[in-house]
């Protein structure tokens, strides 16, 4: 089974992704992920897509869908994908369909996690990710334990996103909802919308997210 999680920035499709993996055995993909992987390169593809991210931008639809491309190209996922962060455009929608529909597979569930905007300034500003296994945290609702390790791996460093302050949160919700809203539409008529509350705890929102995957298409 193959999913989206889509949803403005700081909504909580991370978070919700690590527990699918975990529980579920699913894998991951997270064009947010591999594009600050790529930044790290120090190639010059790198260094365009670092510049863009952390304005807040949406970087070409050619470089993410490359991206997933490969990784669909190369991958055996058989627990299934949970996209996160893709698609962001129509354009890439309808990529990642043609590409799905080439390996004979398909979108079962698009989640939409509902937040408001005032919600989603307080979860970024807040969020610390560990720097080594990448687990996420936040100050309030979801500290890092008082000993300072990762409940995950044990490591004690943990950083902070370029891209999470106030200026570029503005400018990734503007993109959201100007480039990446259309496809609540989308995939409403394509009857695969689902629906869940971010706003509640994070497992109730694993919860309600597990009762459509677990429940009648
Ligand atoms: P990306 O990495 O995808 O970031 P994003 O969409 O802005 O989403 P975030 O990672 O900020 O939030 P999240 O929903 O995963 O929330 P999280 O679980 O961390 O993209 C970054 C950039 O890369 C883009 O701006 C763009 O430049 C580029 N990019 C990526 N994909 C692209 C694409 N397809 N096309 C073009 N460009 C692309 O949670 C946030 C915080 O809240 C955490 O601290 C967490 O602990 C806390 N939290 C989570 N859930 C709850 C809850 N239920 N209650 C309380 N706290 C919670
Ligand atoms: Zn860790």
């Amino acid at each position: 089974m193959n999913i989206i999680l889509l949803g403005p920035p700081g909504a909580g499709k991370g978070t919700q992704a690590r527990i699918l993996v975990e529980q579920r055995g699913m894998v991951q993909l997270s064009t947010g992920d591999m594009l600050r992987e790529a930044r790290t390169s120090g190639t010059e593809m790198g260094k365009r897509v670092a510049e863009v991210m952390d304005k807040g931008h949406l970087v070409t639809d050619e470089i993410v869908i490359g991206l997933i491309r490969e990784r669909l190209e190369s991958g055996d996922a058989t627990g299934g994908y949970i996209f996160d962060g893709f698609p962001r455009t129509l354009r890439q929608a309808d990529a990642l369909g043609k590409l799905l529909s080439e390996i004979g597979q398909d979108i079962e569930h698009v989640i939409e996690m509902q937040v408001d905007d005032e919600v989603l300034v307080a979860r970024v500003s807040g969020r610390s990710t560990c720097a080594s296994c990448g687990e996420v945290y936040h100050d309030v609702t979801k500290p890092i334990p008082a000993d300072g390790k990762c409940t995950v791996c044990g490591s004690t460093t943990f950083t902070r996103r370029a891209d999470d302050n106030a200026e570029s949160l503005k400018t990734r919700l503007m993109a959201y909802y100007k480039q990446t809203s259309p496809l609540v539409g989308y995939y409403y008529y394509a009857h695969k919308l689902r629906m869940v509350d971010g706003l509640a705890e994070i497992s109730e929102v694993s919860g309600q997210i597990a009762g459509f995957l677990d429940g009648p298409t």
